[in-house]
């Protein structure tokens, strides 16, 4: 199931978000304090143009964050990402991607979802391309020591997931 994220979930997932998996993943890889967080998690919760969701398994244990970010409502775009408590089973993330994508997409109208993977991170590579996303380009991103990184750059666009999901 998946439900907005609220306030009383940021603390939960600090733990995930600080762990190492999950921090190899981001841009900025450093570990972050729970100040930091708890701000930041304030200003996500304020902004329009951020949807963030947490995805419960069928026991109501909270498993998975699922964001949507510069979301350009006039086109129907937003940058997304996703993450996982590190201790949940594989298999958790497509069932918390297929939920949220097919919330964004059928309820709430989006065209295009865009994806930045880092190139090292070849699991969610795989992970991307396995729910669907095609590659559209390559791009560097600098974390905020101007440390360059490559990543790859996916598009899934509601029609294609619209076929798949039939
Ligand atoms: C990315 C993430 C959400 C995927 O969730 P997950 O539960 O591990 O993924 P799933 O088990 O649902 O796997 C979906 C597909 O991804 C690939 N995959 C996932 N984990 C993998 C692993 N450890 N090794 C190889 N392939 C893997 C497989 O292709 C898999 O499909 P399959 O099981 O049918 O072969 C999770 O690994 C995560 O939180 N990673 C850290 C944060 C991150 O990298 N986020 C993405 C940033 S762009």
């Amino acid at each position: 199931m998946i439900d907005f994220l609220k306030i009383e979930d940021c603390h939960l997932i600090y733990e995930w978000r600080n762990s190492l998996s999950v921090r190899q993943s981001m841009i900025n890889s450093m570990p972050i304090t729970y100040n930091e967080h708890m701000n930041w998690c304030r200003e996500i919760l304020d902004k329009d143009s951020k949807v963030w969701f947490i995805y419960s398994n069928e026991n109501d244990v909270k498993q998975a964050v699922i964001y949507f970010n510069d979301i350009n409502y006039k086109d129907g775009v937003a940058k997304w990402g996703i993450y996982k408590n590190p201790i949940s089973i594989r298999g958790v993330g497509k069932v918390a991607a297929k939920e949220s994508l097919n919330k964004i997409f059928i309820e709430f109208g989006f065209k295009k979802i865009i994806a930045e993977v880092k190139n090292d991170n070849t699991n969610s590579i795989r992970f991307h391309e396995s729910i669907g996303f095609s590659k559209v380009g390559e791009k560097k991103i600098y974390d905020s020591n101007n440390t360059p990184f490559s990543c790859t750059v996916y598009e899934l666009t509601r029609g294609h997931w619209l076929l798949n999901e039939e």
